[in-house]
């Protein structure tokens, strides 16, 4: 069976959207989890086959955790820690578990977890978080596709990071939390996830300092300082930042609710001078509009507070059809425009030498059968799809399921017409032509 979004393009988005918990923030909080002995509970948990796969993750290493779907709630009982190895089975399923290795020493001063590997937007290397567990005194060793890290003990220490990798920042933390005496993170990444997990571990008793600033300190903690916590997740700023790009290309009139305003300041900034108009209505929601034509605009994804990479394939969409010409430049991943062969064949005009996208503004695009690549570039294709005239299948909808809760429903929620359909034979749409009947 084949899963597939039929889309009729051309409906303007309004209404009401309901932002969930943070992805990015949570599968981090799962790993922290497992640092003090006893059962926390982490509420505004998204359900998206990312937490699932980070579920299998925690309890392959001895934890016992449950997921409440009504309540959005998660429970991970860290009371016995028994087993140190995070499988390739899992890890290669989601690089992001790749984060139990800095909890794993901290609390075991053992892990052995698989190496991700590259994925489909980039090689994403995981030499910053070997080297930052090294400098704390941990032994490593790559054996048959894993690292094995050992420490007698871990000892505080200036950990300079050549980029600002999240992952990195968030390995680093969590191992030096337990360390003895204090490490200091410069060049540290400033994303609002790396201030969640550090809000998260010093609710549960550890001595974080500087998090959402380019140096973090983290003074070291007795293990019997830590105590299990309840905790609620942030908003995930891309979920609310996919959505206002949805009601900004449709020229729709809706309400972002649940959201920080604040994480999404660089990207609020581009999408007023295209000419959308947005409001902040109070502090956890916004109103967002668009009436007429958006001009083109320029810009380089950054690490945060720079304009958000997971947000760069939405922008693009915006821009296939804004007035005039638009550059960007993808400075954090080498392969993050695999949105771009789908949005030329639904009539965009997209030039892509290597990490820069010209984007040549057409009247209109139209439907298509369109493929998802990875997340963002699939929540991308959608959107162009809603924006479309006509119909549009997209497939590969996994990529999408990995960080969009309930996407159609939450669609269909704001007028969008959209349908997820499970099929075994080939999808019904006929390129090029009306297809009118299928919704
Ligand atoms: N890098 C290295 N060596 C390292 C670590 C990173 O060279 O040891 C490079 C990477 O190859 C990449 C750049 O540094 O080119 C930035 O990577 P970073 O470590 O900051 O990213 P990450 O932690 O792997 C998280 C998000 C990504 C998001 C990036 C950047 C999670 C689970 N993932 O990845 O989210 O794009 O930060 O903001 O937190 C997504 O949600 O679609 C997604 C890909």
């Amino acid at each position: 069976m084949v899963e597939r979004f039929y889309i009729k393009g051309g409906t303007p988005l309004k209404g009401e959207v309901q932002i969930g918990g943070a992805k990015n923030s949570v599968l981090k909080l799962m790993a922290a989890a497992i640092l003090a002995k006893g059962e926390s509970k982490i509420y505004n948990v998204p359900d998206l086959t990312d937490v699932e796969i980070m579920l299998s993750v925690i309890a392959q290493l001895g934890a016992k955790t449950s997921y409440n779907k009504e309540e959005k709630s998660l429970t991970i009982d860290a009371t016995d820690i028994t087993n140190v190895t995070a499988s390739y089975e899992l890890v290669s399923k989601m690089r992001a578990s790749f984060i139990v290795l800095g909890a794993l020493v901290s609390r075991c001063k053992e892990a052995r977890v698989a190496l991700p590997g590259g994925c489909a937007i980039g090689e994403r290397r995981v030499d910053f978080h070997i080297r930052g567990l090294e400098a704390l005194g941990a032994k490593i060793k790559i054996e048959s596709g894993y690292v094995h890290a050992k420490a007698s003990k871990l000892v505080g220490s200036d950990v300079y990071l050549d980029i600002p990798s999240v992952g990195a920042t968030e390995n680093i933390m969590l191992a030096s939390v337990l360390a003895e005496g204090s490490t200091r993170i410069q060049n540290a990444a400033q994303e609002p996830e790396i201030v969640d997990l550090a809000n998260f571990l010093n609710t549960m008793g550890a001595d974080i300092s500087g998090a959402g600033t380019s140096e973090i300190i983290i003074n070291g903690v007795k293990h019997s300082d830590l105590h299990p916590i309840e905790y609620t997740t942030i908003p995930d700023r891309i979920e609310a930042g996919t959505f206002m790009t949805a009601i900004i290309a449709t020229k729709g009139k809706g309400i972002i609710k649940n959201i920080y305003p604040a994480h999404l300041t660089f990207f609020t900034d581009k999408l007023l001078k295209m000419g959308a108009n947005i409001k902040l209505l109070d502090p956890t929601s916004m109103e967002v509009s668009c009436k007429n034509r958006l001009n083109s605009i320029n810009f380089v994804t950054q690490p945060y507070p720079g304009f958000p990479t997971d947000l760069q394939s939405m922008a693009m969409t915006l821009l296939t059809t804004a007035n005039g010409v638009g550059i960007i430049t993808e400075s954090l991943y080498e392969n993050r425009f695999m949105q771009v062969p789908d949005l030329n064949r639904m009539g965009a005009d997209i030039h892509q030498d290597r990490n820069h996208a010209i984007i040549k503004g057409v009247k209109k695009l139209s439907g298509a059968i369109l493929t998802a690549s990875d997340l963002r570039a699939g929540a991308s294709l959608v959107v162009a799809a809603l924006m479309a005239d006509g119909n549009s299948v997209v497939e590969k909808l996994h990529h999408i399921d990995r960080g969009y809760e309930n996407f159609e429903s939450k669609i269909r929620l704001l007028g969008g017409k959209i349908e997820r359909k499970n099929e075994d034979s080939p999808s019904n749409l006929t390129e090029g032509t009306h297809n009118e009947s299928y919704l």
